[in-house]
């Protein structure tokens, strides 16, 4: 909706300017920026806009009273104060008079412009006057526009709500083919993810329906997530996590801060100083990297084995899991994607359900049961993993008591069909699977070029040339991390 919105920016210094409105067209805005007022309202007063963000001190010129100006000018317009500074009286008396729809302070974050676009809808798009009062058609046509804006979230809440209570019908119909052999017929347009349980492999099947019963056994231990991957994630929803805190945390962490330094100081993160403490460790990674690389390294514990025989499966995998989370946390920063926070561990544990594949085949084996008597190859297994990954990740997820979208991602991150009606961590975690598959971080390989697909474009909502920019610093990233984590491998 708030595509081709025209936006104008005016900032007493014309790099701030540009800064704010290059962001702003990376988010498809039509963005223009100016450190001169006078110039702005040139603009206004020559085209139609959407929206004028103002600074509230201009160079010779006061932010509200260029607001106040346009307000009279182009009264369809939204506007936007930036300011930093504690508003006494009487500016807050010509805030009112200049009416800005919102007043930032700090940083713009582009997500929160598109929203108050979205809201009223471009103006450029609407019927009516756009200069002078605007007429009894522009206000009804307006309202429409916002009781369209209002349905149109409520409806793509509830298909959310309809995808996943699809996802788990799936998850049972699947059980149900492996426990009595038979295919259910399904309806609907949804196809399965690549992994639900139809096959025709006996064997397959056989080992399938008792992984099934292994699960259900009450007496049966899953992997369970360490208590720290716990704290971490409570840490980075509580917004007053203080620095200090989470220093702590890591120092009880029995070899961690040792880890943080080396992965500080690595090509990943490396700056011209060698880094020598924790602090200046966490303070050249930052709050939010800091707490992905301690993710990071209680995940690759996760991923361990004591079984030889599935240490090479268990290290592909988690390569492709690192892989897939840094690509989700760049994807994230690119595309500005508000409460991100857990993408960089939804990445790491998509494919969890894997994860929890080898671990009951080890069990199998360990309890020399009938079935694994004959040997359970790497082929087998990686075959067992395509088919049931999907729905047993979605299982652990919902063990581990996390948030109903990491069962999502777990469920549908290789369902294409699913994409348009997906949220976006479900839609990310897609991209960053698909593209850690491409550049041979994967146990899938990669078939034909599903990257290029159209339908994943629209649902990440960027065109050809940002996807491939996008694709650009994950590859380049990727190597980094191989350095890092995986230094000779
Ligand atoms: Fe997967
Ligand atoms: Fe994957």
């Amino acid at each position: 909706m708030a595509g081709n919105a025209r936006v104008i920016v005016v900032c007493a210094r014309q790099a701030d300017a540009e800064n704010i409105a290059f962001s702003l067209r990376r988010q498809g805005l039509d963005a223009i920026a100016f450190g001169d007022a006078k110039a702005a309202l040139a603009e206004i007063r020559r085209d139609p806009v959407d929206m004028i963000l103002s600074e509230a001190n201009l160079t010779g010129y006061s932010g509200l009273a260029f607001l106040a100006q346009t307000r009279r000018e182009a009264p369809l317009a939204q506007r936007v104060l930036l300011d930093n500074a504690a508003m006494p009286d009487e500016t807050r008396r010509m805030v009112n008079e200049a009416g800005p729809c919102a007043v930032v302070s700090g940083a713009v974050e582009s997500a929160r412009i598109l929203e108050l676009i979205a809201i009223e809808g471009p103006v450029t798009h609407r019927v009516g006057a756009i200069f002078g009062p605007a007429g009894l058609e522009t206000e009804r046509i307006e309202s429409e526009n916002r009781n369209l804006a209002n349905q149109n979230r409520l409806l793509l809440k509830e298909f959310a709500g309809v995808q996943r209570a699809r996802a788990q019908i799936q998850a049972r119909l699947t059980k149900l083919e492996a426990l009595t052999g038979t295919k259910t017929e399904r309806t609907g347009a949804h196809s399965p993810p690549a992994g639900a349980g139809e096959t025709s492999d006996p064997r397959i099947h056989a080992i399938s329906v008792a992984l099934d019963r292994m699960i259900e056994d009450p007496n049966i231990s899953l992997p369970v997530v360490p208590a720290v991957g716990n704290k971490i994630r409570n840490m980075l929803t509580d917004k007053h996590a203080s620095f200090d805190r989470i220093a702590e945390m890591i120092k009880l962490e029995s070899g961690m801060s040792a880890r943080i330094l080396h992965v500080a100081n690595s090509p990943l993160y490396a700056g011209l100083e060698r880094i020598r403490s924790l602090p200046q460790a966490m303070s050249r990674l930052g709050l939010r990297e800091t707490l992905n690389v301690v993710q990071a390294i209680v995940g690759e514990n996760l991923f361990k084995t004591q079984s030889p025989y599935m240490a090479r499966l268990m290290l592909r995998l988690w390569m492709h899991s690192l892989c897939c989370a840094y690509a989700n946390e760049q994807i994230a920063r690119s595309l500005e994607i508000p409460d991100s926070d857990d993408y960089f561990i939804m990445g790491l544990l998509h494919d969890i359900g894997k994860l929890l594949v080898i671990h009951l085949v080890e069990r199998g084996i360990a309890q020399k049961t009938d079935w694994a008597a004959e040997g359970v190859s790497e082929g087998v297994v990686l075959e067992l993993m395509n088919r049931r990954h999907h729905d047993y990740g979605r299982l652990l997820m919902e063990n581990w008591n996390y948030p109903s979208v990491f069962a999502d991602v777990a469920m549908l991150h290789d369902d294409a069909d699913s994409l348009a009606g997906s949220g976006e961590p479900v839609i990310v975690t897609y991209f960053s699977n698909l593209l850690s598959r491409k550049l041979g971080y994967s146990l899938v390989p990669y078939d034909g070029d599903p990257l290029s697909d159209h339908r994943l474009a629209e649902a990440l909502n960027v065109n050809q040339g940002m996807r491939l920019a996008l694709e650009d610093n994950i590859i380049q990233l990727v190597e980094k991390i191989r350095e890092t984590f995986f230094p000779g491998k």
